[in-house]
Parts: C-alpha cells; sequence; structure tokens
C-alpha cells in the first residue's frame, strides 16, 4: 500500500569518507565537459589528466574544464601513476578497448553509457576488470540518483503491490549528419544504444531480465536503427513497453504500475526530475516528490563519481546498484532488438526488390 508520508532518498553525500581518487578522462567532448564540471562543483574527487587524439584538443579543454594536465593518446595516460580512475567517453565504438587497457594498467574504469557495444564486448571487460581486481562500472547515472532510491524502497516496501507495467520513451531529434557519432554504425550509433538504454535499464531496475524481446523498429539510410518499439515479457507476467528514437523529442516519462500503486516520473526521468505517486483506487491522494539536494540536470552526474569512490573506498569491484551482469543483461536485450530491426529490415527490402 502507498505511505503516507514518501520515504526519505539516500543520498551520495560527497565528503563522508569517501577516497578523494584521482581521475583521467578520456573522451574529452561533450559529456566529459559537463562530468569534469560536476566534480569540481559537487566533490571531492581530482580531475588529474585528459587524453585527446590532439594536444590542441586536450589543451582547450583542460583550460575550458580546469584540469592540470594533458596527454595525448591513452597510453600516455595510462602510464601516469598519479591516476586512479579512468572516465570513458569516447564514442561507444572505442569503450571496451579503451576500458581493456585501463584495466590492464591497474585503474578502475567508469564507462559511458552504454559500457560497450555489445553484450560479448561487455563479458570480456567485466572478466578482465575481475581477473584485476579494479572495479567497472558503468556511467549510468540515473541509478544514483537520489530519486533512484525513493523509487527503489518503495518497491521493495511492497507499496506498488505487484508491478504489472513499466513504460519509458527516450527520443531525441538529432539533425541527421552523416558524421554525427549517432548515425554512424562503426561509431556504435543508433537510438537504442545511446538512447533507448535508459529506458531499458529503469526496467531492467524495476523487472529484472525479460523472458521474451520483442522488437519493431526503423533504420536509417546509413544503417542504425532510428527508432525502435520494444515489448519485454517477463516471467512474473509484467510488461515492459519502451520507445527509442533519434527523430523526434519525446516526452522522456516513465511510469511504474502496480496492483496497489503507480509512480510517475516525469520527463526528463533518467535525469533529476520530479515524481507522482498514487494508490491503486481512482481518486486516491497524489504525493509528490521532489529532489531535495539542489543539485539539477548535469551537475548530478557528480553522485555517480561520488557512487564510485565510495565503492572503492569499500574495497568492492563493481557497484552494487548496477551490478556488471545486469549491464551485460541489458546488452544482450540490446543485441537482440537490434537484430530483430536489422532483419526486418533486410526482409523488406529484399521483398521490395522481388
Ligand atoms: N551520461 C550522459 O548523459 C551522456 C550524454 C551524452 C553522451 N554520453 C555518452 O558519452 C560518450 C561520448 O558522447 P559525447 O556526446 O560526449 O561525444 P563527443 O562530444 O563526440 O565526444 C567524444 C570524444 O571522444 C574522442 N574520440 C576518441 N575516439 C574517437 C573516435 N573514433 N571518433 C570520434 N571521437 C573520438 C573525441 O575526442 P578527441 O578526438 O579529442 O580524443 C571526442 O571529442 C558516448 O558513449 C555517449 O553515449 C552520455
Amino acid at each position: 500500500m502507498i505511505p503516507t508520508v514518501l520515504p526519505d532518498p539516500d543520498v551520495f553525500t560527497a565528503g563522508t569518507g569517501e577516497p578523494s581518487l584521482r581521475w583521467g578522462i578520456v573522451g574529452p567532448g561533450w559529456i566529459a565537459g559537463a562530468f569534469v564540471d560536476a566534480l569540481h562543483r559537487h566533490t571531492t574527487q581530482q580531475v588529474v589528466a585528459v587524453a585527446s587524439r590532439s594536444q590542441d584538443r586536450a589543451e582547450s579543454f583542460a583550460s575550458e574544464h580546469g584540469v592540470e594536465h594533458t596527454v595525448v593518446g591513452v597510453e600516455a595516460l595510462l602510464a601516469r601513476s598519479d591516476i586512479d580512475v579512468v572516465y570513458i567517453a569516447t564514442p561507444q565504438s572505442e569503450h571496451a578497448t579503451v576500458a581493456l587497457a585501463a584495466i590492464a594498467a591497474g585503474k578502475h574504469v567508469l564507462v559511458e553509457k552504454p559500457f560497450t557495444v555489445t553484450a560479448d564486448e561487455a563479458r570480456t571487460v567485466a572478466a578482465a576488470a575481475r581477473a584485476a581486481g579494479v572495479l567497472a562500472m558503468e556511467a549510468m547515472w540515473s541509478r544514483y540518483l537520489p530519486q533512484a532510491s525513493v523509487i527503489r524502497k518503495l518497491i521493495a516496501d511492497g507499496a506498488l503491490g505487484t508491478v504489472q507495467s513499466v513504460l519509458a520513451d527516450h527520443g531525441q531529434a538529432i539533425p541527421f549528419s552523416p558524421d554525427h557519432r549517432l548515425f554512424r554504425p562503426e561509431l556504435g550509433g543508433g537510438a537504442l544504444l545511446d538512447l533507448g538504454i535508459y529506458t531499458l535499464q529503469f526496467a531492467s531496475m524495476v523487472l529484472g531480465n525479460p523472458s521474451t524481446v520483442t522488437a519493431r523498429g526503423t533504420m536509417t539510410d546509413t544503417g542504425v536503427d532510428a527508432a525502435a518499439t520494444l515489448i519485454l515479457d517477463h516471467e512474473s507476467g509484467a510488461q515492459a513497453a519502451l520507445f527509442t528514437t533519434i527523430l523526434a523529442r519525446t516526452p522522456m516519462a516513465a511510469s511504474i504500475a502496480g496492483t496497489e500503486g503507480t509512480i510517475v516520473l516525469d520527463g526528463v526521468f533518467y535525469a533529476p526530475t520530479t515524481l507522482k505517486v498514487w494508490g491503486a483506487e481512482h481518486g486516491s491522494t497524489v504525493l509528490h516528490w521532489a529532489d531535495p539536494t539542489g543539485v539539477q540536470g548535469f551537475d548530478a552526474l557528480s553522485w555517480e563519481a561520488t557512487a564510485l569512490a565510495r565503492f572503492v573506498g569499500d574495497g568492492r569491484t563493481e557497484s552494487p546498484l548496477h551490478t556488471i551482469d545486469e549491464t551485460v543483461a541489458v546488452l544482450e536485450t540490446i543485441d537482440t532488438a537490434r537484430a530483430q530491426i536489422a532483419d526486418a529490415h533486410d526482409r523488406a527490402l529484399a521483398e521490395a526488390a522481388r
């Protein structure tokens, strides 16, 4: 049953005993800039060095975001003894290679989403990290937001009864360019890997692994999935209905509905947002929740960094809130969905050519 007062969030407050790790940055593009700014503003973490494929870009990133050291190439970064953890924010196609090199150099890794392009790659990185005894974690920042802990508590307390459905969408209108990484298959482009993964990790957090994956979608002329609708069936009987596209900006909202209650996450659901919670009976009181921390937008990337530092301080080699096995399982679902969409597309083309 829905409580009269919503639970307090668990917050990864900085400066509460976590080690002040020394970070190296690989892939100094858009999100890396937001991540470094968030670390400076809201954590006790130290950003020591940035690696680019070009000295000019490394220097301009370092001066814009206040990073002391610059290097050219990943190997030069990994050779530094003053780096504990590497944040990998290259296009997805490079994630596995960079992560494996960093792990081989004895560094912990925080790898932007998607962790890798395929589940096979993720399994390889996971095995390497486990063998090396370093922490590997997907930078799925949604999992470390205060709101995620409120949702987890409500579900664990049985407030929703038996969960029946998860709905979520993530669409962005990306102007077409054959050079944009999202339209390039060789860089791991496509809606599912870049945007849809947020809906999939959300469904996975609530319902676990699906028993069946059914995907329909469309492809760009460049050969990546442009839009995808997924139906995930689960052994419990619950279903998830998920939508993603790189062609249109959707509400980016999400909901979880159970036999006794419902949680609605206002758009943008995977970032700091507001929640509404109500009971199953008509006319039930709507409870509202808003993040009390004041950390908004991409500044909330800071939570995952403090979480990682706390996990390292606790001697963990993976996130208890988002295990590597779960990261692999979500990529297995994406592998399946991408294959179904590509096969249907190929069959339709063959049919049209007859
Ligand atoms: N958590 C989030 O909210 C969020 C948001 C956006 C993106 N992301 C993820 O973060 C990653 C980076 O996304 P982004 O939008 O920041 O990308 P971006 O702006 O294009 O930056 C990626 C950087 O990676 C480097 N790079 C290394 N190898 C490359 C290659 N083969 N092709 C192109 N660039 C290469 C480039 O820097 P140099 O050339 O200087 O080395 C480039 O600036 C992606 O995995 C994406 O899914 C996460």
